[in-house]
C-alpha cells in the first residue's frame, strides 16, 4: 500500500469505478464508492463479486482473499460519506459539465488534505483541477478497461500538480501492481490519442460502406492480431465514451482529422451506447452478440 493512503474513495459506480474498486480492495485498500444511483452502486458491488469469483474459479485467487477483498469495499450513498478517504478518484461520465458539478459538491465535504484524482479518458488535467480547491493536489490517474486485467496506468500531472502529489499517485499505482507511463496534459493523453482515432475511423469504415461490422472486426482481429476487432472495443468502452473523447480531441487540437463520425453520433443519439446499453455496433440481448449492420 501506498503510505499516506488507507482509504480510497470512487465516485462514479460504472464499469471503471467498479474495476477501480476491485483492485484496490484486493491490494488491501478500504474502499468507499459513490454513485448518484443507489441501484448503480449495488450493480457494481455485484460485478465486482461475479469477477471476484471468476478470479477464484481460474486459480488467480484465493477464495479468503475474495471475502477479504469484499469485505473491505463498502457503499457510499452520500457524497458526504466520503469525508474520511485519503484519496478520492472520480470515475463518473466522460462530460467536463457532469465532472465539474462532482468537484463543486465532493471538495467541500473532503479532508483537505486529501489528494483528488480523475479517470477522465480526455479532458484536460489542468483544467478541471483549476475547479477544484486544491489544484496542487490534484491528478490525471488514468485505468484502463477492464480494470482487473490491464497493465497500464496513465499518470498526468495538470500545471499546478506537486511531485508530492506524483509520487505519491505513483506509488499508490505501484501498490496495484500496475505499470506507470507518464503522459503530458494534452487532449487524450497517450492511449486514447492513438487509439480513439483507429476507431472512429472504423466508424467511417462502416458508415462509408467499405466494410461491414463483422468484416472490420474480422479484419483487425486477423489482420493486425488486436484482440478485439475497433468496433467491438468501442462498444466495449461505450460509444457515449468514445464520442466524448473524440469531441475533446476534435476540439482541443482543432484539426479535422478528428472529427467524430456522423455514425457514431447517430448510435449516442439512438442510446445504443454499447455492451452497457445491450446494443450499439452489436446487440448483446440474445445469447450471442449479433451485429447491428
Ligand atoms: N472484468 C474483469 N475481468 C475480465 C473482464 C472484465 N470486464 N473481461 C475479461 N476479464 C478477464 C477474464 O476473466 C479472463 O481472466 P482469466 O485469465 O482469469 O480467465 C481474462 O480477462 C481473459 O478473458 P477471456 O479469456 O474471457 O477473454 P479474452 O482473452 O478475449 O480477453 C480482454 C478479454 C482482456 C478484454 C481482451 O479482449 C482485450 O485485451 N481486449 C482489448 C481491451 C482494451 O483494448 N482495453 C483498453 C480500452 S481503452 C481504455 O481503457 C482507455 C479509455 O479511456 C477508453
Ligand atoms: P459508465 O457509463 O460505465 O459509468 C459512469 C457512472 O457515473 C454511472 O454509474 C453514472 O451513474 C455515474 N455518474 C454520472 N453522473 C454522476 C454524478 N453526478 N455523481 C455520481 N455519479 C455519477 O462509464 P465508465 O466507462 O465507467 O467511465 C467512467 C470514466 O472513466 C469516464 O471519465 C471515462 O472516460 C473513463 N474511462 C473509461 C474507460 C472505458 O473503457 N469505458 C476507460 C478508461 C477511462
Amino acid at each position: 500500500m501506498a503510505g499516506s493512503i488507507k482509504t480510497v474513495g470512487i465516485i462514479g459506480a460504472g464499469q471503471m469505478g467498479s474495476g477501480i474498486a476491485h483492485v484496490c480492495a484486493l491490494a488491501g485498500y478500504d474502499v468507499l464508492i459513490h454513485d448518484q444511483s443507489a441501484e448503480q452502486i449495488e450493480k457494481a458491488l455485484a460485478t465486482v463479486n461475479g469477477n471476484m469469483a471468476r478470479q477464484v474459479s481460474h486459480g488467480k485467487l484465493e477464495e479468503a482473499q475474495r471475502v477479504k477483498g469484499m469485505s473491505r469495499i463498502r457503499p457510499a450513498m452520500r457524497m458526504e460519506d466520503l469525508s474520511g478517504v485519503d484519496l478520492a478518484i472520480e470515475a463518473a461520465t466522460e462530460d467536463e459539465t457532469v465532472k465539474r458539478k462532482i468537484f463543486a459538491q465532493l471538495c467541500p465535504n473532503l479532508n483537505p488534505e486529501a489528494i483528488l484524482a480523475t479517470n477522465t479518458s480526455s479532458i484536460s488535467i489542468t483544467r478541471l483541477a483549476a475547479t477544484t480547491d486544491r489544484p496542487e493536489r490534484f491528478i490525471g490517474i488514468h485505468f484502463m478497461n477492464p480494470v482487473p486485467v490491464m497493465h497500464l496506468v496513465e499518470l498526468i500531472r495538470g500545471i499546478a500538480t506537486e511531485n508530492i502529489t506524483f509520487e505519491t499517485a505513483r506509488e499508490f499505482v505501484a501498490s496495484l501492481d500496475k505499470t506507470i507511463t507518464v503522459s503530458e496534459d494534452f487532449p487524450a493523453f497517450i492511449v486514447n490519442r492513438i487509439l480513439l482515432p483507429m476507431i472512429n475511423e472504423a466508424i467511417y469504415v462502416l458508415y462509408e460502406g467499405v466494410g461491414s461490422v463483422d468484416a472490420i472486426d474480422t479484419a483487425m482481429k486477423l489482420g493486425a492480431n488486436h484482440p478485439m476487432g475497433p468496433l467491438q472495443l468501442a462498444d466495449f468502452i461505450g460509444l457515449d465514451t468514445c464520442l466524448s473523447i473524440m469531441q475533446v480531441l476534435y476540439d482541443g487540437l482543432a484539426d479535422s482529422k478528428y472529427r467524430p463520425c456522423p455514425l457514431l453520433v447517430k448510435y449516442v443519439e439512438a442510446g445504443w451506447l454499447g455492451r452497457k446499453a445491450g446494443r450499439g455496433f452489436y446487440d448483446y440481448r440474445g445469447e450471442h452478440p449479433v451485429p447491428t449492420r
